[in-house]
């Protein structure tokens, strides 16, 4: 039996249930910025809050943008047989298709039956992952390097990697579900489905936060730092650099944490919010009182220690300065029920998503630190990882995902 067994095992056993309860279960981020990165307040929140969000641009939609209610992330491979010009083919048919989705029109598609129904903010986000490339012979970009092996990881195969990849978001899940049928549809000559994860976020704040609760009952993406910088490039968007085709592109990792939810439920309050380094009531980093108050990773007790742990989620996760770290978390909440073969635990937790210029330097460092020391990681597994290169935006009517690479 691994460590991580051993240790849930451990945790499983000892003491009475906490009660972490869906009031605890809140909503999605404020602040945010827009496809072409001006910064406002979530659109949700305000009343008459337009339900689409535009297509064209230099970056693609559903990375800057808020995080509606309802996610579905895919991933596909390319077949043997297929070529360059399969794919694209496909990416030609996910282009009017997405634009089509997201200004409202369902008439492109028979899949589409909730013809009518109002897109609620719908995004698609289209990305290529290194076995494509490497089965069509393209080289890849330096940074779209295979994911190790993290410390700790009981990866599922099948749920893991991937050729393409697709982003839908959508605050309506039957929009998304209509969405998810003309996707796949679009592309079943060419691809064949590998793994689909369905996220969610909650429809209203449960606290004064602005951001939303997971479902270990955290506030999460309170210091998401990279939202107030996305508009200047340099966290998020791939410049014009190696290669050209990714300029205006981005790289997402997609890891997929199920919770030991009985574990953290049977954890003291105190062991809780020395993981996170933040009390999961308020939110509030340790030492201080409110949810926004900065964080004092030099502070100490009278006795000398740290008042943030060393092992503290935050302050393992925290970019290092000028190290080029910073990553735009996009995360959604999923569950699917009681696991098999643990009475009493579910088999939910966190689809982590973040949004980075250079994986290389930020995401992989990071989640290398996390995943061999940080005290959250006692409560967690994580069952599958993924990276990609997403495509730049399409600027124009004539443009298409990944034209200046396939055509
Ligand atoms: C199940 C897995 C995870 C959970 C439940 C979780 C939860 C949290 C919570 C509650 C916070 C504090 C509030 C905030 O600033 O958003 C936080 C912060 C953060 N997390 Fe995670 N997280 C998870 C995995 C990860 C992973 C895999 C990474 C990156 C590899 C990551 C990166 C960060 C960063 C960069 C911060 C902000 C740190 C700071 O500067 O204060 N998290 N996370």
């Amino acid at each position: 039996m691994n460590l991580k067994k051993q240790t849930r095992r451990r945790f499983l056993t000892g003491g009475a249930a906490a009660t972490v309860g869906a009031a605890a279960v809140g909503t999605a981020a404020g602040i945010h910025l827009s496809h072409n990165g001006t910064a406002g307040a979530e659109p949700s929140s305000r009343p008459h809050a337009p339900a689409t969000i535009p297509f064209f641009g230099a970056h693609q939609p559903g990375i800057a943008d808020p995080t509606p209610s309802n996610a579905v992330f895919l991933a596909f491979d390319l077949k043997t047989s297929a070529t360059k010009s399969d794919l694209a083919d496909v990416m030609r048919a996910w282009t009017d298709l997405s634009a089509a989705l997201m200004r409202g029109d369902t008439s492109v598609d028979t899949s589409l039956v909730s013809t009518g129904s109002a897109p609620g903010k719908f995004t698609m986000t289209v990305g290529l992952g290194g076995t494509s490339l490497d089965q069509l012979g393209i080289p890849r970009p330096p940074a779209l390097v295979d994911l190790p092996l993290f410390p700790g990881d009981e990866l599922e195969a099948a749920a893991s990697h991937g050729g393409v990849f697709v982003q839908l978001c959508s605050d309506d899940a039957v929009y998304l579900g209509g969405a998810v049928r003309a996707v796949r549809a679009a592309a079943k000559r060419v691809l064949r489905p590998r793994w689909q994860f369905n996220g969610f976020r909650g429809a209203a704040a449960s606290t004064s936060s602005s951001n939303g609760r997971n479902l270990m009952g955290q506030i999460d993406g309170t210091n998401n730092a990279a939202v107030s910088r996305a508009s200047t490039g340099g966290p998020v968007w791939v410049d014009a650099a190696s290669p050209e085709w990714m300029t205006g592109g981005s790289y997402v990792a997609v890891r997929r944490f199920r919770m030991l939810l009985s574990a953290w439920e049977s954890a003291g309050s105190n062991t809780r919010d020395r993981a996170v380094g933040r009390h999961i009531s308020s939110g509030a980093p340790l030492g201080a009182d409110k949810e926004s108050d900065p964080v004092d990773l030099s502070a100490t007790d009278s006795s000398g220690a740290p008042v943030i742990p060393h092992d503290a989620h935050i302050r393992l996760a925290a970019p290092r300065r000028g190290a080029g770290e910073e990553m735009l978390r996009r995360s959604y909440s999923y569950s699917m029920g009681q696991a098999s073969g643990s009475a009493g635990d579910e088999e939910a937790g966190l689809i982590f998503v973040s949004y980075q210029a250079d994986p290389t330097t930020s995401f992989i460092p990071v989640q290398q630190r996390l995943a061999k020391a940080d005290a959250l990681a006692h409560f967690t597994l994580a069952t599958s990882s993924a990276l990609f290169a997403i495509l730049p935006g399409v600027v124009g009517k004539h443009d298409w995902y990944g034209r200046s690479l396939l055509s």
